[in-house]
């Protein structure tokens, strides 16, 4: 008898953004001349930029020639790739890195939720409160739950709060967890951490031998220097954070796939008999043998990202979105509406109006003024009396959307 893995009939009955995407599409239906602008899913919209289209047309031209076809490519990624991170994300900040501590992989999010594969099923977990739903629903796959309680959290995971009062970034769990997922700048309150706090968790992780599984998906969207773009800028985080990077929001890669996890060597865990055992090896073992790496145009392409003309272009691109978060943040907040976020993230964190709940606000907001929000309370029951609202799309959509939430909802 195939028994199906049960921890899956623990879970709600679809993920987030594919039921909005179903809510959004009843409504078209129905409206056929609504204009719906989309600031729901964080998806990017603007093209990828020159230097990386040459890139990966280059690359795949040259797949097409004797001299330049590739195979199979190194399993953890190709080295000019490797080493374009490696200078430009981590050596340009002060920490240095070995290249078999970076692995090119397709996605942070595959990579959040794989990763557990490498640690024990008894390991806790713990996550914020709103979060990204991929670390809950990955953690129920891998049986670290127990069932989802009446408010939706599951029992056995350890929710931290986030919110107005503690600035949407929690202090680590008070009681002793294995792994702690970690996500700033954060999606979805688009809160970011500063130093102090991220000194916090890896005390707190070295503290307890607890692992941080920190997401920096959007770093690239940070503003102000000052403020860490890895956890590796804190002391003492290579003994215990893993990190997942992505060029999803940095370089407009949502479609084409390519990211990177850094597992660093001197993070260990414990074996059954007390020994310690180094991470690093462990997921070079997973990903060699479930996984078999990013092609090689995609490498290139990601890696033209790192090039002068790339940094440049991706940074407008970059910047583009952030004037578009300055638009919602600073026109809802004129407009009296409570609105966090949009500072140094692709994302705005707003408070329903009225006290609505969130999912009733997202279904008015898409049918007065045709608007697709994220509801907050998709992301928990924390973020309940919330929505998200993403800056990824055109200024003329982001201008517009503006336009019709203050019509329909401004006092
Ligand atoms: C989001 O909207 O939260 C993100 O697009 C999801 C993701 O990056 O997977």
């Amino acid at each position: 008898m195939a028994r199906i893995n049960a921890n899956y009939q623990k879970l709600r009955a679809g993920y987030l953004f594919p039921e909005i995407g179903r809510r959004v599409r009843a409504f078209e239906a129905e409206h056929a001349d609504a204009r719906v602008i989309r600031l729901g899913i964080g998806d990017v919209t603007l093209p990828l930029a020159p230097a990386i289209v040459k890139a990966f047309r280059d690359a795949v031209d040259e797949m097409g020639t004797t001299s330049g076809f590739r195979g199979y490519g190194p399993e953890q990624g190709y080295d000019f790739l490797q080493d374009a991170i490696r200078e430009h994300d981590f050596t340009s900040r002060g920490v240095s890195l070995d290249r078999d501590e970076i692995f090119i992989s397709d996605g942070s999010k595959c990579d959040t939720g794989n990763v557990q594969e490498i640690f024990g099923a008894e390991c806790t977990v713990a996550v914020t409160d709103p979060v990204y739903p991929v670390y809950v629903d990955t953690s129920v796959m891998a049986g670290r739950s127990g069932a989802a309680g009446s408010d939706g959290r599951f029992a056995g995971i350890h929710y931290l709060v986030a919110n107005e009062a503690n600035g949407f970034v929690p202090e680590p769990p008070a009681s002793r967890v294995d792994l702690a997922f970690l996500c700033t700048p954060n999606n979805p309150t688009g809160a970011v951490a500063t130093r102090e706090q991220l000194t916090r968790w890896v005390e707190w992780a070295r503290r307890n031998d607890a692992v941080l599984l920190f997401d920096a998906a959007y770093e690239a969207y940070i503003q102000d220097s000052d403020l860490p773009r890895s956890i590796y800028e804190i002391d003492g985080a290579k003994q215990c954070a893993i990190e997942f990077r992505s060029l999803s929001k940095r370089a407009g890669f949502t479609g084409v796939r390519c990211a990177y996890t850094v597992v660093p060597k001197a993070l260990t865990g414990t074996a059954p008999d007390g020994e310690r055992i180094g991470v690093n090896a462990l997921w070079l073992r997973r990903q060699t043998t479930k996984f078999n790496g990013v092609s090689y145009p995609v490498q290139c392409a990601a890696a033209a990202a790192y090039s002068p003309d790339g940094l440049k272009q991706t940074g407008e691109q970059i910047a583009h979105y952030m004037e578009n978060a300055r638009l919602l943040r600073e026109g809802l907040g004129a407009a009296g509406f409570t609105v966090f976020g949009g500072l140094h993230a692709p994302y705005v964190w707003m408070r329903t109006p009225q006290g609505m709940g969130s999912w009733e606000f997202f279904d008015r907001l898409l049918a007065e003024a045709h608007v697709v929000g994220t509801p907050g309370a998709g992301f928990g029951p924390a973020g309940e009396g919330y929505l998200r609202l993403s800056a990824f799309n055109s200024r003329e959509n982001v201008t517009l959307a503006l336009d019709r939430i203050l019509e329909a909802f401004g006092s």
